[in-house]
Order: structure tokens, then sequence, then C-alpha cells
């Protein structure tokens, strides 16, 4: 009867102990989670929180000197504040670079604001996760990657020279960030999508490029307003566009091994039902506004660090000029002339470490996350920062010295980020890098130049330009 009693307890009470331990180690789970701490830092204001200050110091270039800056001296490389309506963490250093840029689609996805998103449309690549992610870059990595590149140079340069020679032959001063703005422009549409660019384009991109970071607030008159409606324009001529393409594909006018241009590889994509009408028109749109700012500027910070830096540009223009004397007359430059051009690469790239491009750019926490010992919640956003790393001793000695032969040593790992890095390095990299050293070479070989305004800032809207457009004068030069 005892042995009965024993065993009729332990069988009802084996579950109700099992239930228990189950539930005591959720529990001790879960505390120990909430025990993980957040990241110090300040969260200002109810809900704009420290936006102001964010928005000031980034009005005058100095997101880094007055924003980053002060509060890792005081909270750490690590810290938490609410920018834009979103509580944020700020991350700076080149581990916290690889974990948060290796870990896009596992921990953090990327995070634009609502007005980037209508404008750059729901279907661009940067809106995509995954599998489809991989997909488009695929598309377009082919035509912009290192593959794509032996077609790529002497198409450029055939570009650039005719750009330098209807544009500034004869003229004695001219700007230079805009006339990058407009040679990038019309790189990205006639040599890598085969439109023809007509007046009147550039205006109507840089109307939504102008929209991209403002509020998403509709009203007449808004930067949104009208960017929304600019955005509109470019749909239609790039919808006639795709319709045109498409045509001459099915009546046999192209042939798909000859037509290597990415518009022709997007359309083939459409037939197939691989790729769809509106994922073309978004990623036309994101391609422009992914190259345009970006590339002018570090072309106009090259050439800022040349002029202020002598014997520098003498090295530069003795390598241009070495390649120079075995071409023949009006002779295209080919990929063996780019990879010559090692040390102009240095000089661009200590250029673009000194003034990235991009500042950094915006996760969103898709999962609790557990960094260095703190707690990134869920939804939360993530910044990371080209400037963390860039202007850190650690990573390059006497950060703030120009100094392009420090490229010539290898470096840790996600330091120089001023292309990102993981699944979402830069696609255009290649390009970019061509699109430098091919203007380098054929301004420095064709013109003397210099800088009208020695000491000409930078301003931040809400990315980086020279503030007077960087005026040059230039002369002929006979070599
Ligand atoms: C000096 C010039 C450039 C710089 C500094 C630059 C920088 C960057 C950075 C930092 C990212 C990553 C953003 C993130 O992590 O959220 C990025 C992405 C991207 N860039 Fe560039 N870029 C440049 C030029 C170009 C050009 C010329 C193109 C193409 C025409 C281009 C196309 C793209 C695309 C498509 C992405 C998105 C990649 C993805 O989401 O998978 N970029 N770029």
């Amino acid at each position: 009867m005892t042995i009965n009693i024993i065993y009729f307890l332990s069988c009802a009470l084996f579950p109700l102990f099992v239930l228990f331990s189950f539930n005591f180690l959720r529990h001790k789970q879960q505390s120990n989670k909430h025990k993980t701490k957040l990241p110090p830092g300040d969260m200002g204001f109810p809900f704009i929180g420290e936006t102001m200050e964010f928005f000031n110091a980034q009005r005058r270039n100095k997101l880094y000197e007055e924003f980053v800056h002060p509060r890792i001296t005081k909270h750490g490389k690590i810290f938490k504040t609410r920018i834009i309506g979103s509580p944020t963490v700020i991350v700076n250093g080149a581990e916290a670079n690889k974990f948060l840029l290796s870990n896009e689609f596992k921990l953090v996805k990327s995070s634009w604001p609502s007005s980037s998103v209508h404008l750059m449309g729901k279907d661009s690549i940067m809106e995509k996760d995954g599998e489809r992610h991989r997909f488009l870059r695929g598309v377009i990595g082919t035509s912009l990657g290192y593959a794509g590149l032996e077609t790529l140079v002497p198409k450029l340069c055939n570009f650039v020279k005719l750009y330098l020679s209807q544009n500034w032959h004869g003229q004695e001063e001219i700007s230079l960030y805009r006339s990058t703005k407009v040679l990038t422009f019309s790189i990205v549409f006639e040599c890598l999508l085969g439109i023809k660019v007509e007046p009147g384009m550039i205006d109507t991109f840089e109307r939504v490029l102008e929209g991209v970071f403002s509020p998403a607030i509709k009203f007449p008159g808004s930067k949104f307003s009208r960017a929304m409606k600019a955005r509109k324009e470019i749909e239609k001529m790039i919808v006639k566009v795709v319709r045109e393409k498409r045509k001459e594909i099915e009546e046999g006018k192209l042939k798909r091994e000859e037509d290597t241009m990415l518009m022709s590889k997007l359309v083939y994509g459409m037939i197939q039902e691989e790729i769809t009408e509106k994922e073309i028109i978004d990623n036309v749109v994101l391609l422009v506004f992914a190259a345009h700012d970006t590339t002018s500027f570090a072309v106009a910070m090259t050439f800022k660090m040349l002029a202020q830096h002598p014997d520098c540009y003498g090295k530069v223009l003795q390598e241009h000029v070495n390649i120079m004397r075995n071409k023949g007359r009006g002779e295209s430059l080919n990929v063996e002339d780019i990879k010559k051009m090692k040390y102009t690469w240095q000089v661009a790239r200590e250029s673009m470490r000194l003034f990235p491009p991009i500042f950094g750019s915006f996760r969103k926490a898709i999962t609790d996350i557990e960094y260095e010992g703190f707690r990134i919640p869920k939804g939360w956003k993530v910044l990371w920062t080209t400037y963390g790393t860039h202007y850190n001793e650690k990573y390059f000695k006497d950060p703030l010295t120009f100094n392009p032969s420090r490229f010539e040593e290898g470096m840790p790992q996600y330091a120089f980020v001023p292309f990102g890095g993981g699944p979402r390095l830069c696609a255009g990299y290649q390009l970019a890098k061509l699109n430098i050293l091919i203007l380098v070479h054929y301004v420095v070989t064709q013109y003397d130049w210099s800088l009208i305004h020695l000491d000409e800032t930078v301003t931040m809207d809400p990315l980086p330009f020279p503030s007077l457009g960087m005026p040059i004068r230039i002369s002929p030069k006979h070599i």
C-alpha cells in the first residue's frame, strides 16, 4: 500500500516537477537575458532624443568630432542615443564593423529613412534581403564588378576623353565637383545602362536625390513632394526605355552574347520572368543615387589632397606620364594600365579615409543582440561609422596626417571601410575605382590645374560636398 502511494505520487508529481523545472529555467534564462545591460548613453528628450544635436553637428560636417567622439570619450565606443525617433546604438571600431556588417540578414538588416524607401522604391536592392538580394546583386555585379572590367575600361576612357574635350576644352575655370557629377551620371546612364542622357535628365534625378533624406511629408512645395513628382517622371522615362528594349530583343534585333549592357541583362531577366519591371525601375534609380554624390566627392577630395601635397602630386603625375609614354597616340587605356596606377589608388584611398563620402549607415536589429556584454534590443537601430576606425590611432598611425604610403602595408579587416563591408559591400566599388583613376589620368596628363579656394570647406546635406563646388583653374598641358 505504502509503495503504491509512493508510486502514485511520483507518477502524478513527475510531470509537475518537469513543468516547474522548465518554467524555472525559462524564467532564469529570461532574467539572465535582461541582466545584460543596455549600452551606456543618454536618450535625451522623449521621442526627439538627441536628434537636434545630431543634425546640427551633421550640418557643420562635424558629426564625428561634435556628436560621436565626445560620446565615445564619455561612454565608450558603444553607446546608446535616440535619433530621428528611434532608440539607436552607435558602434565604433573594426571589430564592431565586422560584427555588424557580416551579420547582415542574420542579426540586422539595413534600415533607411522612409523617404529614401519611397523615392528609391521598395524593390531596389537596398530593400532586399537574403535570396532576392543575392540574385539582384548577381545581375548588377556582373556588369559592375571585376568580370565587366575588360569592356568597361576602354568604354570609360573614350567617354572621359570626349567629356573633357566637349566641356573643359577652351575653358579657364570649371567646377570640378559639378563636372564629376555630370560625368558620373552620364557614365551610369550611357556606359552602364545604354540610355542616352537627354537635357534636363540630371536635374530631374537631382530633385529626387534632394528628397531622399528629407521628412516624408507630402504637401505642395515640400522637398519630398517635389522629389516624388520627379520620381514619377523618371519612372515614365525608364518604362519607355525598358519596353523599347524588350521589343528589340523579342524581334531578334539584339544578340544576347554581344549585348553586355546592364539594362539589357535586366530586360532579359524580365522576359524570363526573373525580374519585374518595377525592380528594374527601382534599381536604376538606386544606382544613380549610390554613384552620384559619393564618386564626385571622392574625386573632389583626391584633387584637393593632390593640390595640398605637391610631393604626392609629383609622384602621381610621373605614374601617369609613364603609362602615357607607352601608349600610341589616342590609344585607350586597358586593364593592365589601370593596375599600374598603384600610387594614384593609394592617394585616392587615403583621401577617402580622411574624407569618407559615406559617414556610416543604419541597420535595424531583427533579433535581440548581445555584443561586448551589452544588449541591443530587437527593433533598435544600430549605426556603424567609417570615422570610428578611419580616425583611430589604433588602426592608422597619425590618423589626421595625409600619408598615401600607409596603404603599402596591410591593415586590419574592416578598419578601412569607405565602401562598407559584408553582403552589402558597395556593388559599384570597381566602377568607382575606374571612374576616379581614369579621370585623374586624363586630367593630369592633359591639363595644368590649380584650386581656386585652397581652404574650401566641406558641407553635409546629408552627404558631404565641397561648399563652393570646388572651382579649379585649368590650362591645356603639352607633355
Ligand atoms: C567613391 C564612391 C562610392 C562610395 C564611397 C560608396 C560607398 C558605399 C557604401 C558604404 C555602401 C554600403 C552601404 C551600407 O552598408 O548600407 C554602398 C553600397 C552600394 N553601392 Fe556604393 N559607393 C560608391 C560608388 C558606387 C557606384 C559608382 C555604384 C554603382 C553605380 C554604387 C552602387 C552601390 C550599390 C548598388 C550598393 C548597395 C549594395 C547592396 O545593398 O547590396 N556605389 N556603397
